[in-house]
């Protein structure tokens, strides 16, 4: 058993009280490898800005989960070594679908975990959350649940609409469960394609699409029920469109991508929003960077040459979410 707190790491408990007090939103950015990782820590270290480190099911397979946790470690004392005195660093297990899966991350050294049961029937995803909570609180690792479905693709779960999280349900769910947190659906999804073009309406002057606004009414009336209590928004990768037209222009196909607003998600993080997740806009932004190098450069074959100003471009992404739509910037001094 390790325990996240002998990594440096800390849980979200003061972290989201603080955030839905002062009206902004912790960044929880999803890393798989190591200039992902280097990136945040560059741009929260540089910003003070406490930050959640999001690991998926599929980051586990991929990087392996010892080397993460090792990882996050490290990112402690990197983020030090850069000068940020005191980091304010959460290690999170992001849509963990079984009970097994978020113990074993609980021992690993993780500070909080997701169980992600909004695909189940509604007193089913009452009992697995709660059975995870009652695990987790043992040693201090607070717990984010969902109810509601996004649309798209959760992980492994897909969905083919999305379901809005039911205000009339919010209060039994969180009572029963005693989760420390609730990811909702009000019309985000995740991946770079949130929505269909016949759902979209578009700019006559660029011709671009615009997509139908959150859904704010249903927020307002969670947070009605549930006063000050944390809210989180997953799928909220705004596909920089920059970053799809330089794909698109240097050997990349991706048509018709299309994200949340940035302006919509500076509104949601003024609110109980107070954990915004992001990992589509960081893959776009590595993407385009290794793309143009490719093709500025053919003969270039060193990956610290294309991967390096990846990592510069997401460093520019990351300080531009948490300084300009997120809010939390000097947050964690
Ligand atoms: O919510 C999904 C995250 O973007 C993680 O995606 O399962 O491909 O790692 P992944
Ligand atoms: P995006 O695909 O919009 O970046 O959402 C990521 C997410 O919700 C991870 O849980
Ligand atoms: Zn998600």
């Amino acid at each position: 058993m390790v325990s996240y707190k002998e990594l440096g790491l800390v849980n979200t408990r003061a972290m989201f009280a603080k955030a839905v007090k002062g009206g902004y939103a912790i960044p929880a950015f999803n890393f798989n490898n190591m200039e992902q990782l280097q990136a945040i820590i560059k741009a929260c270290a540089d910003t003070k800005s406490p930050v959640i480190l999001q690991v998926s099911k599929g980051a586990r397979n991929y990087a392996n989960q010892t080397l993460l946790r090792y990882m996050a470690e490290g990112a402690v004392q990197y983020a030090k070594e850069l000068g940020w005195k005191r980091p304010q660093i959460v290690l999170h297990l992001d849509h963990g679908d079984s009970y097994e899966l978020c113990k074993s991350c609980v021992q690993t050294g993780f500070s909080s975990v997701m169980i992600d049961g909004s695909a189940l029937p509604y007193d089913e995803n009452v009992a697995l959350t709660k059975k995870v909570v009652r695990y987790a609180h043992r040693f201090g690792v607070t717990v984010e649940a969902e109810l509601g479905v996004l649309a798209g693709v959760e992980d492994e779960v897909a969905a083919e609409e999305s379901h809005y999280t039911k205000p009339e349900e919010v209060v039994d769910f969180v009572t029963k469960t005693g989760c420390d947190s609730l990811a909702i659906s009000i019309g985000t999804s995740h991946g770079a394609y949130k929505f269909k073009p016949e759902q979209c309406t578009r700019d006559p002057k660029t011709g671009k699409l615009v997509p139908p606004p959150l859904a704010f009414d249903v927020l307002k009336q969670i947070e009605k029920k549930l006063p000050g209590f944390p809210i989180v928004l997953h799928g909220s990768s705004s596909v920089p469109q920059e970053y799809v037209d330089i794909i698109n222009t240097h050997g990349g196909k991706l048509p018709d991508a299309v994200g949340i607003p940035e302006e919509q998600l500076r509104k949601a993080a003024k609110s109980a929003v107070c954990k915004i997740n992001i990992d589509s806009d960081s893959r776009l932004a590595m993407t385009a960077a290794i793309r143009k190098v490719f093709t500025d450069k053919p003969g270039e074959f060193d990956p610290r040459k294309y991967l390096g100003p990846a990592r510069d471009e997401m460093v520019k992404l990351y300080t531009h979410k948490i300084v300009n739509v997120l809010g939390s910037d000097g947050k964690a001094k």
